[in-house]
C-alpha cells in the first residue's frame, strides 16, 4: 500500500457521494479527479442553473416555496461570496458544482440538501457550460464586430490609396489599401456568422437530462429552459448530457477567425519592416530590443500569428478527446473546459489586439504607392486595352504586352513611361489612348467590376459594410 493512500484513509469519505465508501479517495485520486481550478470559472452559470432548478421544483411542488426561495437567497449569497473573494474553493469538493452546493449547505442548512433533486452533475455540467460558450459565442461577436468598425474606419480614410496587390507575395495588380482591409471585413463577418449559428444550434437546454435518463419527477424543462434563455429543452436525455459538439462549433469558429486574424498579423509584420515600409505600428503597439536601440518590433502582430496555433491546438485536442467515446458521460469530459477557457480568452486577446493595431496604424501613402508602380504591376492593363480598342485576342494580347514589359526593363523604366514608339515597334496599332490606362491611378479607377477595387467602389462598399455590420 502506498504511503498517499495510507494517509488519505485517515480523512473522511467523500461527504457529497461517499455513503458507500469507507475512506476518502487517495490524495492522488483527488488530485487527478478535481476539475475546481479550472470550472470555478462557471461559478455565474451554475448558479443561475441552480435558481431555475429550484424555483422549477417548487413550481411543480416538488420542493416547497419556503425552500426554494432559502436556495435561492442562499445562491445569491454563495455567488457574493466568490465574488468578493470570500470563497474558499476546496479540492476535496472537486468541482464547482459540489463547492457551490456545500457552502450553500453551510449558509441554510437542510433545504440545501434538497437542491439536486431531480437532476445530476451530468446535466448540471453540460448546462453550465453551455451557458458559458453561448457566452463567450456572444463576446466574440461583439468584439469582432468592433474590429471591423476599426477595419472600415481605416479602409474609408484609405479607399483611394494605392498599394501593390500581391498574389505569391509578387507584385501582381495595384488596388486600393482600402480595397485589402475591406478583404477583412468580410471575412470577420462571416466569422462572426459562424459564432451566430453555433449559438443558435447550442442554445437549448440540457438541464432535467438528469444523470442520463431523465427523471421520474414531475419536472418541467421548459419552464427551466425558459429561465435560462434556451430556445427550448434538449429533446434526448442521452445525448443532453453526452453532447460537446456545441463546444467543437464554438472552437472551429474560433480556430478560423484566428486563422484570419493571423494572416493579417503576418501582412502587418511583413509591411512595417524598414524593406517594405508600407505602415508603422504606433509606439503603443511595439517593442524594443534589449541590445538594438534602433529596433521597433511588432511582437504584438506575431503573437496574433503564433496564438493561432494555439487555438487550433484547442480544437484538435478536444476532438481528441471526444473522438470514439461511448455514450453517455465519461470523466473525459471534463478536460473540455480548460482548453475552451484557454482558446476564448487568447482569441478575445487577438481581437483585441488587432484592434487597437489597425486603429493606431499608420500608413506611407507614399511608399506604398510607389512600390506599386514597381514591377510592371499594370501590365494587364495594356493587355486589356490592346483586346478592347484593338479587338486582340486576350491570349495575343498577354504574348505582345509581354514583350512591351521585357523592352521596359531593358530600359530601366515602367511601361508607362515608354515612348509611343518604343510600344508601336512591337505593335504598330497602339495610338497614344493607351496612357489613359497605364500608370497606378488609372489602373485601380479602371477596376469598377462588383467587388472590384476602384476607389469609388471601395468607398461604396464601406457604406454598404456600416450598414450591415455595425
Ligand atoms: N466536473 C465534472 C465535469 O466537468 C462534472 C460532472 C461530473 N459527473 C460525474 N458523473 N462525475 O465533467
Amino acid at each position: 500500500m502506498s504511503d498517499t493512500s495510507s494517509r488519505a484513509k485517515k480523512t473522511k469519505a467523500n461527504p457529497m457521494w461517499g455513503g458507500r465508501f469507507g475512506v476518502a479517495p487517495d490524495a492522488i485520486m483527488q488530485k487527478i479527479n478535481a476539475s475546481i481550478d479550472v470550472d470555478k470559472r462557471l461559478y455565474a452559470e451554475d448558479i443561475a442553473g441552480s435558481k431555475a432548478h429550484a424555483r422549477m421544483l417548487a413550481k411543480a411542488k416538488i420542493l416547497t416555496a419556503k425552500d426554494a426561495a432559502k436556495i435561492v437567497e442562499g445562491l445569491d449569497k454563495v455567488r457574493v461570496e466568490i465574488e468578493t473573494g470570500r470563497f474558499t474553493f476546496k479540492t476535496e469538493l472537486e468541482d464547482i458544482h459540489m463547492n457551490v452546493e456545500s457552502r450553500l449547505a453551510e449558509i441554510i442548512g437542510e433545504p440545501a440538501k434538497r437542491l439536486h433533486t431531480g437532476r445530476s452533475r451530468n446535466d448540471q455540467v453540460a448546462t453550465d457550460f453551455r451557458l458559458w460558450v453561448r457566452g463567450a459565442c456572444d463576446r466574440a461577436e461583439l468584439a469582432l464586430r468592433e474590429f471591423q468598425r476599426a477595419l472600415l474606419d481605416k479602409a474609408q480614410a484609405h479607399a483611394g490609396t494605392i498599394m501593390p496587390g500581391f498574389t505569391h507575395l509578387q507584385p501582381a495588380q495595384p488596388v486600393t489599401f482600402g480595397h485589402h482591409l475591406m478583404a477583412y471585413v468580410e471575412m470577420a463577418g462571416r466569422d462572426r456568422g459562424r459564432f451566430a449559428d453555433a449559438r443558435r444550434r447550442m442554445n437549448e437546454s440540457p438541464l432535467g437530462a438528469a444523470a442520463l435518463a431523465g427523471t421520474s419527477f414531475p419536472i418541467d424543462r421548459h419552464f427551466t429552459a425558459e429561465a435560462l434563455g434556451f430556445d427550448r429543452p434538449t429533446a434526448n436525455s442521452l445525448d443532453s448530457v453526452s453532447d460537446r459538439d456545441f463546444a467543437l462549433e464554438f472552437l472551429s469558429a474560433a480556430a478560423i477567425a484566428s486563422m484570419h486574424l493571423s494572416r493579417l498579423a503576418e501582412e502587418l509584420v511583413i509591411w512595417c519592416g524598414p524593406q517594405f515600409g508600407f505602415v508603422r505600428l504606433s509606439d503603443a503597439w511595439s517593442t524594443g530590443s534589449s541590445i538594438m536601440p534602433q529596433k521597433r518590433n511588432p511582437d504584438a502582430a506575431e503573437l496574433v500569428r503564433a496564438t493561432s496555433g494555439r487555438m487550433i491546438g484547442s480544437l484538435i485536442g478536444l476532438f481528441t478527446v471526444m473522438k470514439g467515446l461511448p455514450l453517455t458521460y465519461s470523466k473525459d469530459m471534463q478536460e473540455d473546459k480548460a482548453r475552451s477557457f484557454a482558446a476564448a480568452d487568447a482569441l478575445m486577446l487577438s481581437i483585441a489586439a488587432m484592434t487597437g493595431m489597425i486603429d493606431d496604424l499608420a500608413i506611407n501613402e507614399a511608399r506604398m504607392k510607389a512600390s506599386a508602380s514597381a514591377g510592371y504591376t499594370t501590365a494587364t492593363d495594356l493587355a486589356d486595352w490592346l483586346v478592347r480598342e484593338l479587338g486582340m485576342p486576350f491570349r495575343e494580347a498577354h504574348h505582345v504586352t509581354g514583350r512591351i514589359v521585357r523592352r521596359a526593363e531593358e530600359l530601366g523604366i515602367d511601361i508607362s513611361e515608354l515612348a509611343l514608339a518604343d510600344m508601336q515597334a512591337v505593335e504598330k496599332r497602339i495610338d497614344k489612348r493607351v496612357f489613359k490606362v497605364l500608370g497606378v491611378e488609372n489602373s485601380v479607377a479602371s477596376r469598377t467590376s462588383f467587388g472590384g477595387t476602384a476607389p469609388a467602389n471601395v468607398r461604396k462598399a464601406v457604406t454598404a459594410a456600416r450598414k450591415r455590420y455595425l
